[in-house]
């Protein structure tokens, strides 16, 4: 279109702003505003998205004193005389959106992602973007907004006020037709910050200290949420330029805080994860799961069921028992149902995903199927039997799997035809929510089948980590040795209590002891016997079996639980469990010792990562940061401590130990 300059964001894959594509932007802004033919600027994206922000590796050097960032391309655009129209398809996110706000309009498709998840890297906007939102939408909605760093819709965004357009067609056709009529420019650095619609600006100061009150302690994962209100607080209450220049030294603080470091570490840690012998295997030739199949209507058997049909794959679960089906379609309905009630289905899509579940006890209705699980009791006997059946009836490409915590996959593998399709694929309970999956690699299992493998796993939107095939795997490899030395604190007279309060205390949603309890001690002392014993010096967890103490199931374990008292979820402390460890540690020539709380955290850490150590060397581990993702996602560890090994290595931790 005559007069119309398009400049189009292209550093594949996703457009990042680094340092040198800046610099090309802002030769293009500078060119277009010299160019006397030019009346407006369209922005747009290539690659299938505007642009995913800043790069974020970047970060990780000192800024060269004469760096072009993604600060002086919005300036540019700020200072242009000529209107901006930013064109939005796909992702923008980050310094893409804040580059969109600088511009004077702006027009999504109905595909665009528009998000500010700077948070998230424990960061916050820091090209303007906590200075010109508050101006556009109003401070309170802006701070909801970079505070989660979720993505929103066009749709969405549209009724936020932070689009202009949301287009059902193309939006650079709608853009360039808006460019062409010569629209005012509106810069929104000449505008006041507001609260809210209808909200006084005397309120501001309450729904700043409203949202610093509801944001987590800064020593606990809440450092860069206090710092981004302090940003909007700047926003509301100085002048833009004052502002921009708050926002660049909280900003500068923030990249170099440990936080950010351990939550760019998980992020670039689980972008490594399908990086397998030199190949990327979620680009590598794989089969499509269409349909998939569950053998076993249990707890897990259902989660992973549950968790196909919400990635819309139908799935076909077979058993015998009458019960455990009725059971599982209980299960199944009432998941959907609540998800209705929380407003994040409709009826029918409710209705649409439990009917692709099917219950049979038809082994033959596996036959379709591309992936299938098999979810049964954990004995190998039993799981050897159903993986021959599974061979006879299952189509030849189709990967079987196992989910089995500790048992042999081999030895699964070994009694079928197709050894190279075999591999677990270890959920965590509940399996239709915890975003954790071990793939493990047996010996014959091949290339193709892993990266189906992982791109199931992207399909069902969980981290795939890659194990060997060592008992335990990963994750609950290391859990046996951190949870043996919550034993031996107990036995040296601390009591569970203080362990899982010190615990919580570093981050953890719950403590070693309470996780025993929620997962089940009859499990526990299962898992130690068929690993060869158990590592405790005294018999306190086979003790509490056989008082049928097997934890929240039946409302006592190492601690004792009450329907009244956080509807029977909150542990509380039972001094009859303090006395069982007291007077088995007597009788084990345990002496009683004074344990400082550093004492308690750091021995439980190096517990876990002493055995990722080892798991590394034995190659059961790929990377350190694969264990570190195994548990930030599996177990609870905080993202903003950069799970164990980074822990270790980066904060040179536990000297208490
Ligand atoms: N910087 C550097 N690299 C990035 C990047 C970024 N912002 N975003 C993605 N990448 C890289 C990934 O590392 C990956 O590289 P690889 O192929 O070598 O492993 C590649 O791009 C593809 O990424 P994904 O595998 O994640 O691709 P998806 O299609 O699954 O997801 C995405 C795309 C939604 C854009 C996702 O990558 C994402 O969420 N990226 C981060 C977005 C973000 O946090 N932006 C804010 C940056 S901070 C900022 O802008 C500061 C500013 O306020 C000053």
């Amino acid at each position: 279109m005559d007069g119309v300059r398009v400049i189009t964001l292209d550093n594949p894959p996703v457009n990042a702003l680094s340092l040198a594509y800046c610099a090309k932007l802002l030769a293009a802004v500078e060119a277009a505003e010299r160019d006397a033919a030019v009346e407006a600027v369209v922005v747009s994206g290539a690659n299938g998205l505007f642009s995913a922000g800043a790069d974020v590796n970047d970060f990780r050097n000192e800024l060269p004193a004469d760096a072009i960032t993604i600060r002086d391309v919005i300036a540019a655009v700020e200072r242009s005389g000529k209107p901006y129209v930013a064109a939005i398809d796909g992702n923008c996110l980050g310094g893409g959106l804040e580059l969109a706000l600088a511009c004077d309009y702006r027009v999504a498709s109905a595909r665009a992602k528009l998000g500010l998840p700077e948070i998230k890297l424990g960061l916050l906007p820091g090209a303007g973007g906590t200075q010109r939102l508050p101006r556009l939408i109003g401070a309170r909605a802006a701070l909801e907004f970079m505070l989660k760093g979720s993505s929103v819709t066009a749709r969405r965004a549209l009724e936020l006020g932070i689009l202009d357009e949301a287009v059902d067609g193309d939006a650079l056709e709608r853009a360039l037709a808006l460019a062409a009529t010569a629209p005012a420019k509106r810069r929104l650095s000449t505008r006041e910050a507001f609260i809210g619609d209808d909200i006084p600006l005397q309120a501001g100061p309450y729904v700043l200290a409203q949202a610093h009150a509801m944001a987590p302690p800064e020593e606990r994962g809440g450092l860069a949420a206090h710092k981004l209100i302090d940003a909007v607080q700047a926003a509301v209450e100085l002048p833009f330029a004052f502002g921009l220049g708050r926002e660049a030294r909280l900003f500068d603080q923030l990249v170099r805080s440990e936080p950010s470091l351990a939550l760019r570490h998980v992020f670039f840690a689980e972008r490594e994860l399908p990086k397998v012998d030199g190949i990327d295997l979620s680009r590598a030739a794989a089969n499509a799961v269409k349909s998939a199949g569950v053998v076993g209507a249990g707890t897990m058997g259902s989660g992973i069921a549950i968790a196909f049909a919400q990635a819309g794959i139908p799935v076909v679960v077979v058993d015998t028992d009458d019960d455990a089906v009725d059971r599982a379609r209980q299960t199944v309905m009432g998941m959907f149902m609540y998800q209705v009630q929380k407003g994040r289905l409709t009826q029918e899509e409710a209705w649409q995903r439990a009917q692709s579940i099917a219950f049979t006890d038809d082994w033959s209705r596996l036959g379709e199927a591309d992936v299938i699980v098999e979810a049964v009791f954990e004995d190998l006997d039993v799981k050897r039997d159903v993986f021959r059946k599974l061979d006879g009836v299952a189509k030849t490409a189709a990967v079987l799997a196992t989910n089995t915590s500790t048992l042999d996959v081999d030895k699964m593998a070994e009694v079928t035809k197709r050894p190279d399709r075999v591999l677990g694929l270890h959920f965590f309970v509940p399996a239709n929510i915890m975003p954790l999956l071990e793939v493990v690699r047996g010996n014959k299992t091949s290339q193709e089948s892993l990266a189906t493998a992982f791109r199931l796993g992207k399909a069902l939107r969980k981290k795939a980590v890659l194990s060997g095939n060592a008992f335990g795997f990963i994750g609950n490899r290391m859990i046996f040795d951190y949870l043996g030395e919550a034993t031996a604190l107990a036995e040296e007279g601390v009591a569970p209590a203080r362990v899982d309060a010190v615990m919580k205390g570093f981050g953890f949603p719950m403590g070693p002891f309470a996780m025993s309890d929620l997962s089940g001690l009859d499990v526990g002392a299962a898992i130690a016997k068929a690993r060869g014993g158990s590592s405790a010096r005294t018999d306190v967890l086979e003790q509490l079996v056989a008082r049928r103490r097997l934890g929240q199931k039946t409302m006592a374990g190492y601690f004792k639980y009450d329907k009244s008292v956080g509807k029977g979820r909150e542990p509380i402390p039972d001094p009859e469990v303090e006395t069982m460890f007291a007077d088995a540690a007597r009788r084990a020539g345990i002496a009683p010792r004074d344990v400082s709380d550093d004492e308690i955290r750091d021995r439980l850490l190096r517990a876990l990562v002493e055995r990722g150590r080892r798991l590394l060397e034995e190659g059961v581990a790929l990377r350190p940061g694969d264990v570190d993702i195994v548990y930030v996602y599996g177990y609870g560890f905080p993202p903003y401590r950069g799970g164990p090994m980074w822990y270790a290595q980066e904060v040179g931790a536990l000297s208490h130990a």
